[in-house]
């Protein structure tokens, strides 16, 4: 039977080892990242000031925000650190994070 709380939002092959997505789950932008062959998936816009999380660097389990630099653990949406403006530091919000499913070669997200 189909489970209606899933939807298919992109295919596994379309996010190698390493690599990251944005794809859309009704009015959200989501970020998928492929760790280590498992899928992990947070709000791409930052925190911060909205930046596009997907355009920005994914190094291990974590993506560095391309505007002000604020870095989330991609597994938790823990914002790790928050953005850097003018030499100082500041916090940041925690990403909210989604349930990922891989069924044979599809991506679902839980709407
Ligand atoms: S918008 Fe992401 S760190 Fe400022």
């Amino acid at each position: 039977m189909e489970d209606l709380k899933f939807v298919k939002v992109a295919e596994t092959s379309e996010i190698p080892m390493g690599k990251m997505k944005k794809v859309k789950l009704e009015e959200k932008e989501i970020l998928i990242a492929n760790v280590d062959g498992n899928y992990y998936a947070i709000e791409n816009r930052c925190t911060h000031a909205g930046g596009d999380l997907s355009k920005g660097a994914l190094d291990g389990r974590i993506v560095t925000c391309p505007r002000h630099g604020s870095r989330f653990d991609v597994t938790t949406g823990k914002a790790v650190s928050g953005p850097k403006i003018l030499f100082l530091r500041f916090k940041t919000k925690d990403a909210p994070s989604f349930e990922v499913k891989v069924e044979g070669k599809d991506l679902m997200l839980k709407r």
